[in-house]
């Protein structure tokens, strides 16, 4: 099958991609439709958390998605984000993990997220990569945490990385790892997220949203990207959602 049909809209400052991508999903853009953003005034982290997302400091972009995929599958859209944004930073040789659900990380700490929505029959996947993002400009909340593809992989003999080759190469590997959810559904797509994921085999804790704290080993991912907790009980814990904290150096 080839690779899905893409277009991609670029815009100056909007407030959110995910608000534009919505919109234009009710009013029927085609799947493969790319809002890309140079900057976000809005931008929208998970937990209804703030992305910040400044003019060309990084790759802010929201895919429309129509699937034809059964929607009990479609939570795993998450896992193949982070797995496509993944492989694209490993492209520009920036070793690079999966911390679940859906943070993209290098040595330095946080260097892309994923959010992903739903609108009727629309996947709103949003990817969220900081570029040229340098430390010392990065908001007080975000230091130690956030870090970006200049400041892990440096610049190699004065040449900035560049910003648009940075989009192809995410614009790549989003519309290959679609591809693959559509022939063969989430479960490889999982495997190879567990491979790269920062915890694997870790003690961890998880915060789940209803409050409870979690405590166990990390252990694999269920079919969606649930993570699997062995916490000392005969059945393994398969969590959707919550926050993650390793309990150990990774
Ligand atoms: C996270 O790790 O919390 C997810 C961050 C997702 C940020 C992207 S940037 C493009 C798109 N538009 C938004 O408002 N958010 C996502």
């Amino acid at each position: 099958m080839s690779q899905p049909r893409f277009d991609i809209v670029r815009l100056g400052t909007v407030d959110s991609t995910q608000r534009i991508a919505r919109d234009r999903a009710r009013e029927g853009a085609p799947s493969g439709t790319v809002i890309v953003a140079a900057e976000q005034t809005q931008g929208r982290g998970r937990n209804g958390r703030r992305w910040y997302s400044p003019a060309e400091a990084g790759v802010w972009l929201t895919w429309i998605h129509r699937s034809r995929r059964p929607p009990e599958e479609w939570p795993a859209i998450t896992s193949a984000g982070a797995l496509a944004v993944s492989a694209g930073i490993r492209r520009l040789g920036i070793d690079s993990y999966i911390r679940w659900p859906n943070d993209v990380i290098a040595a330095g700490g946080k260097l892309a997220g994923v959010l992903a929505d739903v609108e009727g029959d629309a996947l709103l996947l949003g990817v969220g990569v900081n570029h040229s993002l340098r430390r010392e400009d990065l908001p007080e909340e975000l230091h130690g945490i956030a870090t970006s593809i200049s400041d892990e992989g440096g610049w190699v003999a004065d040449e900035r990385p560049n910003l648009d080759a940075t989009l192809d190469l995410m614009v790549d590997e989003i519309a290959e790892v679609l591809r693959r959810f559509e022939e063969g559904g989430p479960r490889e797509i999982v495997r190879e997220v567990w491979l790269i994921s920062s915890v694997r085999n870790r003690s961890v804790q998880v915060e789940l949203p209803e409050g409870d704290t979690i405590v166990g080993r990390a252990v694999g991912l269920g079919p969606l990207g649930e993570i699997l907790v062995d916490h000392g009980h005969p059945n393994l814990m398969k969590i959707a959602n919550g926050r993650l904290v390793s309990l150990e150096e990774s």
